[in-house]
């Protein structure tokens, strides 16, 4: 928070004008307001500092009381936009977030050979997420893992993602780990008895699936937590375990997912319990999922990480966040905030991005105005400690690469360009006045 103390005496003169004017007409409340303002002294006066008044400009000390409309004629009054073509110096999302969440990035290996793309990520973010180089299609190593032989313990290869940590190290960046178990880019071998890649290959027993599970997960924690300490801050452990169209009560994804046809029900518990066995102390374990707002997913999410919190197996909910332009509705998306809140773990919106199919002038003002609208609610609901959000991560960090584009159809969904130029999406994500709210 942004305060400079006032002079003693001049200070206490300006209070007891207040109070006699509050006295007056009764309103306790607002005093308390005005002059012990985060729990400071009488004498203490509430000061901006000059050299902030930019990003102090929501004022975010008064959003605490307030309804989420007059919230956002606060985050109405930056100007960050007017600045930046004043003095072409681009304010930086980290920096402008830095006391409600981290802000991030996904990557991919070769992001990290263009210095363009580094000095941006470096100038803009303080966390990031590899976007596939974490995945066991990545990390383990199937040549190794036979010269091995060793039926209970798979061999991994880090080299990919090497790249990331490196970079976050050298850089002083926090790095999501991404992902444990998933049942998705996961080669099949890992199942098979032998490490077998033919059709016909036997899947093995749950004894040594939980094996080959406790050494996959505990070979890649160790290796990063001895080589790179203190750099991944949270680990996605399990992603993307819940499929409610599966049909199952309690929402488990069985369909192509061997980790469940292997193990069984208890996947999720079990690759918990072995992240918790070999993360570092401080390291925070996620459950990362899509969709997490939609009602049937909320609640079998919330069920899940319920239950691994009363284990002590979880510190945090990863809300990926792959939305669009009209959906989910905010509301909806506000109430399993909240409703994940109340849980008490930590929240990360780990893989935020709005798919915008056009790249007209009037779909990419409504993109920024998506993005200024989903920006608002979280600090809004960090601000009120309705939902503790620790980190936003966009998912990719130019148009021209993202997930999101297929051959025939693109799409122009995060906050820059592929000349690195910051979209009119990127002064929504900072909230900017210049971004009108449809
Ligand atoms: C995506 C990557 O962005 C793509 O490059 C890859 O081809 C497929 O996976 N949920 C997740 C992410 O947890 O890992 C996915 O990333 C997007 C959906």
């Amino acid at each position: 928070m942004h305060y400079l103390r006032g002079g003693k005496n001049g200070c206490q003169e300006l209070i007891k004008g207040f109070r006699k004017i509050l006295l007056l007409i009764g309103i306790t409340l607002l005093e308390v307001v005005f002059v012990s303002c985060d729990g400071k002294g009488a004498d203490e006066q509430v000061v901006t500092d000059p050299i902030v008044t930019v990003e102090n400009n929501n004022t975010e000390k008064s959003i605490n009381n307030k309804n989420e409309g007059e919230a956002m004629d606060i985050a109405n009054k930056k100007n960050y936009k007017e600045l930046y073509e004043e003095t072409g110096e681009l304010p930086s999302l980290a920096k402008v977030y830095s006391e409600y969440f981290t802000v991030g990035v996904a990557l991919a290996g070769f992001d990290f050979t263009d210095s363009k793309k580094t000095d941006l990520v470096i100038s803009q973010f303080n966390s990031i997420t590899c976007e596939n180089e974490m995945k066991a299609d990545c990390t383990l190593s199937l040549e190794a893992t036979l010269a091995k032989g060793d039926e209970e313990c798979p061999a991994i290869n880090m080299e990919r993602a090497e790249v990331a940590l490196n970079f976050a190290k050298d850089n002083g960046l926090g790095m999501r780990g991404h992902t444990l178990v998933w049942y998705s880019q996961t080669p099949k071998w890992l199942f098979t008895v032998g490490y077998d890649t033919s059709e016909e290959a036997k899947l093995v027993t749950r004894e040594v699936m939980l094996k080959r599970m406790e050494n996959y997960i505990k070979q890649v924690m160790e290796y990063t937590n001895t080589n790179y300490p203190g750099i991944i801050y949270a680990w996605d452990v399990v992603n993307e375990a819940i499929e409610p169209g599966d049909g199952r009560e309690d929402g488990l994804r069985v369909k192509n997912n061997y980790w469940y046809e292997v193990v069984g029900n208890d996947y999720i518990e079990m690759a918990f319990t072995y992240a918790r066995k070999y993360a570092a102390p401080g390291q925070k374990l996620f459950y990362n999922d899509y969709n997490t707002y939609e009602k049937n997913k909320l609640f079998t999410t919330y069920k899940l990480a319920e239950n691994l919190k009363e284990k002590g197996l979880i510190d945090g909910i990863g809300m990926q966040d792959h939305i669009k332009l009209d959906y989910p509705v905010l509301t909806d998306y506000e109430y399993a905030l909240k409703k994940y809140g109340e849980l008490g773990l930590e929240i990360q919106i780990t893989e935020l991005d709005i798919d915008a199919k056009e790249d007209t002038e009037e779909a990419q003002a409504k993109l920024a105005a998506r993005y200024k609208k989903v920006m608002m609610t979280l600090q809004s609901l960090k601000e009120k400690e309705l939902a503790n959000i620790t980190n936003v991560t966009i998912w990719g960090l130019t148009d021209d690469r993202t997930w999101l584009s297929k051959e025939d159809s693109p799409s122009y969904p995060l906050l820059f360009t592929q000349e690195f130029k910051a979209k009119e999406a990127f002064f929504g994500a900072l909230q900017d006045e210049s971004v009108k709210l449809y």
